[in-house]
């Protein structure tokens, strides 16, 4: 399974790509919003920056309310960068964008997706990734990874070149879940990526290493 981080912080992108583990970035509005409401920068030279900062799909999301709006948002956004992904919200007018774009040679990453049969309508429409969202579902109180599980049976037994990406990660268990059932990619938060690499054991074992090493560098080497 890849790892993906899902932020538009530079800083954090920066130094997750720093780590040697990450193959991919996603935004959104929201993740964007966050780092760069009330900046005066431009969101092309961001997802640009981020393309030199991380060689692997980077997710750029539309916000057209229909297809037209959408397909000229991802002819655009796929004039930035080869590895430009046109990331579009599940839907009617969304999937008729997806087919016109994939019909076209874009890549797409369809996104909120929450359910089996819209997973299936995206893979039909042509998806690159179909982004189904774990934690949200979690939220509500309903299984998200049961959904990813569901999601990449599909894409198997009918053979699908779609790509099933876990998304609305909340925690490290949420990583190792989605990998557990099949996902081919999980989209992680900072916080949780850097979460992941943290067990008390491992900290308490290194500590006990650099001691036991301490004693050997006061004897002659
Ligand atoms: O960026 C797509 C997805 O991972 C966002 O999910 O629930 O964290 O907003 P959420």
């Amino acid at each position: 399974m890849q790892l993906f981080v899902d932020t538009a912080d530079l800083t954090e992108i920066r130094e997750a790509a720093s780590w040697g583990v990450i193959s991919g970035v996603t935004t959104n509005p929201t993740l964007l919003a966050k780092s760069f409401s009330g900046k005066d920068v431009s969101i092309k030279a961001v997802i640009q920056e981020i393309c030199g900062l991380v060689d692997g799909p980077i997710s750029m999301e539309v916000t057209s309310p229909d297809a037209e709006g959408m397909i000229g948002e991802g002819r655009e956004f796929a004039t930035w960068h080869p590895n430009v992904y046109v990331k579009i919200p599940f839907g009617i007018e969304g999937m008729k964008a997806v087919r016109a774009l994939t019909d076209e040679g874009i890549n797409t990453n369809v996104t909120l997706v929450f359910s089996a049969n819209q997973a299936l309508l995206a893979a039909n429409a042509g998806a690159t990734f179909i982004s189904s969202f774990v934690g949200r579902v979690d939220d509500v109180g309903y299984d998200g990874i049961g959904i990813i599980e569901q999601v990449v049976n599909l894409m198997s037994l009918h053979q699908f070149d779609s790509l099933v990406l876990a998304a609305s990660i909340r925690h490290p268990l949420h990583v190792t879940q989605s990998a557990e059932v099949g996902a081919d990619i999980a989209t992680i938060p900072f916080k949780v990526l850097k979460q992941m690499y943290f067990h008390p054991l491992t900290e308490s074992g290194i500590a006990s290493f650099n001691a036991d090493a301490a004693k050997l560098q006061a004897v002659a080497v």
